[in-house]
C-alpha cells in the first residue's frame, strides 16, 4: 500500500490551484474532484461507499460559512478510509475563523481516524456577501 489521493473541491479555483501545487511536488499523488464522485454516489443507497486504499489522503476545500462546503462532508462521511494511515486537509478561505477541521475529525472518529495535520491559507475572496 502506498501512494496519496488528494480530494478538492474548489468553486474558482483557489482550492483547485493548491491541490495543483502539492501535485507538483508529490508527481505520483492522484487529483481527484469530489464533484467527481458526488454526483455518482451520494444519490446511492447508504450503505455504499467510496473506497481509497492509498496510504495518504487529503482534503483541499474551501470554507464557506464558517465551515466546509456540504458536499464535502457528505464525501468525508461517504468515504471508506480503512487502509489509509496519514489524512490531511487544506482550507482556503478569505480570512475569517472556522470549524472545518473540528468538524472533520468528528467525522474521522466515528471511522477510527485522526485528521494528522491541517492547514489554513489566506486566498482570494469569492465570498457574495463581501462588500469590500
Ligand atoms: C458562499 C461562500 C461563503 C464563504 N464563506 C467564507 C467564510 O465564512 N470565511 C472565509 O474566510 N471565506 C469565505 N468564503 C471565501 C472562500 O472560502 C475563499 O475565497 C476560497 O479560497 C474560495 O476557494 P475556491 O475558489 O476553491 O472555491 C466564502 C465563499 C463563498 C462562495
Amino acid at each position: 500500500m502506498s501512494g496519496m489521493d488528494i480530494y478538492y473541491f474548489s468553486g474558482t479555483g483557489n482550492s483547485l490551484h493548491i491541490a495543483k501545487e502539492i501535485k507538483k511536488r508529490i508527481p505520483d499523488a492522484s487529483l481527484i474532484p469530489i464533484v467527481s464522485l458526488i454526483n455518482k454516489h451520494l444519490k446511492v443507497k447508504d450503505q455504499e461507499t467510496i473506497k481509497t486504499s492509498k496510504e495518504v489522503v487529503g482534503f483541499v476545500f474551501p470554507i464557506h460559512l464558517m465551515t466546509f462546503p456540504t458536499p464535502v462532508k457528505k464525501f468525508i462521511e461517504k468515504l471508506d478510509i480503512k487502509s489509509t494511515r496519514y489524512i490531511f486537509a487544506i482550507a482556503t478561505r478569505a480570512g475569517t475563523q472556522h470549524i472545518a477541521f473540528n468538524e472533520i475529525k468528528k467525522i474521522l472518529r466515528k471511522k477510527g481516524k485522526n485528521l494528522n495535520s491541517c492547514f489554513t491559507l489566506n486566498m482570494a475572496c469569492n465570498d457574495p456577501r463581501n462588500k469590500d
